[in-house]
């Protein structure tokens, strides 16, 4: 009775974070995160999610690492909400190396997954082994990060991705007076893993949304830094960020110039930027942009470290993908909101693309807290 209540309540919930997580503006998922709410052999059925094909089904999903915050809550969202709509899950995290990302896939296609859900950690890295799934009949979805230059995947859902730069550059906007304040400011840029099809559409969304400010000279660059290959970070790494900002504040700060700007396109890589500030800065603190939410990121924006950070509820994403899962396996109509965006160098991949919301000090009780995604103590 009491599984069967925990399971009543936790479809509920998945059918309210479908609803108010994805498409829409509104930011206030009601999900619970906590894994504990859906103990594994509680799990049962989610009518919005699982249409009756999927009971006993496997479902394969890769994820690129366990360092990152936000792919071990990826991880735990799929696996919880894929085994109460019934499934049998095959999770691995590749520990960042794409030999070991291709070899848990291979092992995925050998023990009978139905259809594959992979965060890439390399883009180009899987068409080999993707051409396994597809001669395999099975069905592949890219999560959150497209798989480029394969016809194997079907479908492709992730969050807004340019809409994340650009709202990063909005608050750049609105922080600063931009339209009216005369500058100029001085601004670094620091990027994701070019490895990561992600990662220039943060940057362009960020860029063209500043280029007007850049170009009237109201924004500029010191460091001369600001083309993507420049500025980009392999493998999203915090210690690298860090060292790259730590070389920019040597050789174009050092002498007390004013940093009005640091644009980052997400958190791992804006607490590297920050760590640089904090040993080699000493001018009045700058706009530190970010993304995901992380709790150490939270925490910097409470301590006025970090300016902002988007967030992108990855409990939505996995009750999208838990649905497009079960409408792939029952055969019915996959819902999708973009057929346009994501070229993967085989042609557009159908996708569907959640909202990303801006979260600051002002609002991350009513975001993070209030949706139950973090709890206060998780933020102390
Ligand atoms: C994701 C971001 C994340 C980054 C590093 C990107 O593909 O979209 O949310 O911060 O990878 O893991």
């Amino acid at each position: 009775m009491k599984k069967k209540v925990l399971s009543m309540l936790l479809a509920a919930s998945m059918v309210m974070a479908a609803l108010v997580g994805c498409g829409g503006n509104d930011a206030a998922p009601a999900a619970t995160n906590d894994s504990s709410a859906a103990p594994a052999d509680s799990a049962a059925p989610a009518d919005s999610a699982a249409p009756a094909a999927s009971t006993g089904k496997k479902v394969g999903v890769s994820m690129p690492t366990k360092d990152l915050q936000r792919w071990n809550q990826d991880g735990a969202n799929m696996q919880q909400q894929l085994e109460a709509a019934g499934y049998e899950v095959d999770l691995q995290y590749a520990s960042n190396s794409e030999e070991t990302q291709v070899s848990q896939i291979e092992n995925m296609i050998n023990s009978g997954c139905s259809v594959l859900v992979i965060a890439a950690i390399e883009a180009n890295s899987l068409s080999t082994v993707l051409e396994g799934a597809k001669s395999a009949g099975i069905p592949v979805i890219a999560y959150d990060r497209l798989i480029m230059n394969t016809d194997a995947i079907n479908y492709y859902a992730t969050f807004d991705n340019y809409k994340v730069g650009a709202t990063q550059a909005k608050y750049i906007v609105d922080t600063l007076d931009l339209d009216n304040a005369a500058g100029p400011f001085n601004m670094e840029v620091t990027a994701g893993d070019p490895g990561d099809n992600n990662a220039p559409f943060f940057y362009n969304g960020a860029m063209d949304t500043l280029k007007p400010y850049i170009d009237a000279g109201k924004i500029v660059i010191p460091s001369g830094q600001v083309d993507f290959a420049t500025v980009g970070t392999q493998k999203w790494s915090t210690e690298a960020a860090q060292a790259r900002m730590e070389n920019i504040l040597s050789s174009n700060y050092a002498d007390g110039t004013q940093l009005d700007i640091c644009l980052c396109s997400n958190d791992s890589t804006s607490l590297g930027v920050q760590n640089a500030l904090a040993a080699n800065y000493t001018g009045n603190y700058p706009i530190v942009t970010g993304q995901d939410c992380d709790i150490a990121n939270v925490k910097n924006m409470l301590a006025g470290k970090q300016s902002m950070s988007v967030f992108k509820d990855t409990r939505t994403l996995a009750a999208q993908v838990v649905k497009m899962v079960g409408q792939i396996l029952s055969g019915e109509e996959v819902e999708v909101n973009d057929t346009t965006t994501y070229d993967n160098g085989t042609g557009v991949i159908p996708s569907f693309l959640c909202e990303p919301v801006f979260a600051d000090a002002n609002n991350y009780k009513e975001l993070l807290i209030d949706s139950g995604y973090y709890t206060e103590a998780d933020l102390q």
